[in-house]
């Protein structure tokens, strides 16, 4: 379960290189109004690349920074790569020395630790997260650098592990683990250890060869291990390798992606993927990685990239800045818009992580998942759903106001508008003003929402509504999971809120089936969708209440109900 402020959107880049530079970007993006609840930073926050480390010059502050953000109810995340500098003076760097004490490092075929490179200015050394010893080697070194900047989750990288030579600096040993008879095809020159470490390589649970791909996820579940020791608080950490299982214990990124158009589009069929991997805490570096993004395609991602479960702006240090403010109006328009969406939409994201984490539910959904007898929808991989309840059609070529969607049949509603969508079972056509990214809403439907604010720390402070969406047979179910958003086993210790709404003949009910955490703010509005007659009066348990009803969208409104969800309530309408 991840905590509630990982779902807000998350700020990044390769190279700010100071911390003042940090900052300024993080200013300018609050200044326009953009949702934004984690500032990150990169290698470049660390001394001569290393890890456990920070630059005390360009970063002086960055302790009090990281106060600063936390007063403000917002989160810091670090990069921090798995390899630990191998050549720093003994005595100077702990990270190493305690390393070779505890005897927790990959070994080569002699006996003494790997040596390869990464980013560290001469040499690296890798722990091995299959020694059982370096559970406590990696929480003393998180611990230590928690100590000097009270960090909130881990970014972890290079873990596949990556090295910039192929093996160490002469190579690897000739002999079958390094040269097996069959290689993958496009491995470079037949060498399985091309930028990695060497095959007959030993770690603790055996030859690198036979762990070489559980390298990312046992680094994974020991830095979530450590994170929830340090912080007595729920882990957030995203990875870039990763394996079955991961989901677990954390959530992934695609890695350095191009921004371009196709590289865009591309990241819904991973993010369908992943999710059917059973890692759902998954997203792209929105406006891509590598390259100079432009204001119309980052325009087009920012909308995109509001809607992954992790979403996150993150680019290289070669290429243009491309936070929001940096590409000017229209960029900050579109993710602001879209990220008030999202933050909207919140309380319904958080319930389907919760599904997810209670029973192995996907978050981002493929078409055929909820409409399987529908052969159309098999091979749709530039819509997708979240849950069941909300489908997500983005503008994905440059310059297009508008985008052709496939409909499975269902009664499906604009979000904006709250109209009923006049067609199913066919390929519609959905307007997408630059600034919009089409959404459209299921019949039959519950969904909680939140007034939105720029941080999840404010906006969880809200007053809830639902949008209920009528089905056909103008039914509509469904729920919201409460809890603090950031406890450890809140939901195995019961500590949460669960409630079931069912919407029948007009009537909404709504009721407790679980309460276990007292601070849940009041249900102040619901706007029902669908309703074909116009509406006489509306009661709330019994009681008359003032409403609207929209006679061209036909949709019902009632607004400020303060309605404690603790009870058991009603609302009906003649
Ligand atoms: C890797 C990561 C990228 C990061 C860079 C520098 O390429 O994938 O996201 O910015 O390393 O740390």
């Amino acid at each position: 379960m991840p905590p509630y402020w990982g779902l807000g959107f998350h700020l990044c880049r390769y190279g700010y290189n100071s911390l003042n530079n940090t900052k300024q970007v993080w200013s300018r993006t609050r200044e326009a109004g953009i949702p934004l609840d984690v500032q990150w930073n990169d290698l470049d926050y660390m001394n001569e690349s290393n890890d456990f480390t920070y630059d005390k010059e360009k970063f002086k502050n960055l302790p009090e920074f990281v106060e600063e953000l936390h007063k403000l109810g917002m989160h810091y995340i670090p990069l921090i790569d798995p390899g630990v500098s191998g050549s720093e003076k003994p005595g100077t760097y702990p990270p190493y020395d305690e390393g070779l004490q505890m005897d927790i490092f990959v070994k080569n075929s002699t006996g003494l630790p790997f040596v390869g490179k990464v980013w560290n200015r001469v040499s690296t050394v890798w722990p091995d997260f299959t020694h059982p010893h370096t559970v406590d080697y990696w929480l003393r070194q998180l611990k230590r650098l928690h100590h000097e900047f009270p960090f909130d989750g881990a970014w972890i990288d290079m873990n596949e592990p990556s090295n910039f030579w192929s093996g160490s600096s002469t190579g690897c040993p000739d002999n079958n683990l390094e040269h097996p008879p069959y290689v993958p095809a496009g491995v470079d020159g037949g060498k399985l250890f091309y930028r990695t470490l060497c095959m007959s390589s030993t770690q603790y649970a055996g030859h690198h060869y036979d762990v070489h791909n559980l390298y990312g996820f046992t680094e994974a579940i020991v830095t979530s291990f450590a994170l929830a020791e340090i912080r007595e608080k729920r882990p957030f950490v995203i990875s870039r390798s990763t394996f079955a299982g991961h989901g677990q214990y954390a959530g992934h990124w695609s890695g350095d992606i191009s921004s371009s158009w196709y590289d865009m589009k591309k990241t819904i069929p991973q993010l369908l993927n992943f999710n059917l991997f059973g890692i759902p805490l998954m997203g792209a570096d929105i406006c891509g990685f590598n390259g100079n993004t432009t204001q119309a395609l980052c325009q087009c991602w920012s909308q995109l990239g509001a809607f992954y479960p992790f979403s996150r702006n993150h680019n290289t240090d070669d290429g243009i800045p491309q936070d929001p403010v940096a590409l000017g109006p229209a960029v900050v328009q579109s993710a602001r818009k879209s990220l008030l969406v999202r933050y909207l939409l919140l309380p319904y994201l958080y319930t389907l992580f919760w599904k997810a984490h209670a029973d192995g539910d996907t978050v981002v959904r493929p078409l055929f998942f909820e409409f399987p007898s529908d052969v159309h929808t098999y091979d749709i991989d530039e819509q997708f759903l979240w849950g069941s309840a909300l489908m997500i059609v983005p503008v994905l070529e440059e310059g297009k106001t508008d985008v052709s969607a496939y409909l499975p049949n269902a009664v499906w509603y604009d979000f904006y508008t709250l109209a009923v969508v006049p067609a199913s079972g066919v390929q519609h056509t959905l307007p997408a003003p630059l600034d919009t990214i089409p959404i459209l809403l299921r019949g039959g439907s519950v969904i909680p929402t939140q007034t939105p604010n720029v941080t999840t720390t404010e906006s969880r402070k809200n007053d809830f509504g639902l949008l209920v969406t009528l089905d056909e047979d103008c039914r509509a179910t469904g729920s919201l999971y409460w809890d603090d958003g950031d406890s450890l086993n809140t939901y195995a210790d019961r500590g949460y809120n669960l409630l079931n709404f069912t919407l029948a003949e007009s009537q909404l009910t709504g009721s407790a089936v679980w309460w276990g955490y007292n601070d849940m703010p009041a249900l102040d509005k619901v706007t029902i969708l669908g309703v074909q007659k116009p509406v006489k009066s509306v009661f709330v348990n019994q009681a008359s209440k003032p409403f609207s009803y929209h006679t061209i969208n036909k949709f019902l409104k009632v607004e400020n109900l303060q309605i404690h969800l603790h009870s058991t309530f009603s609302i009906h309408w003649i």
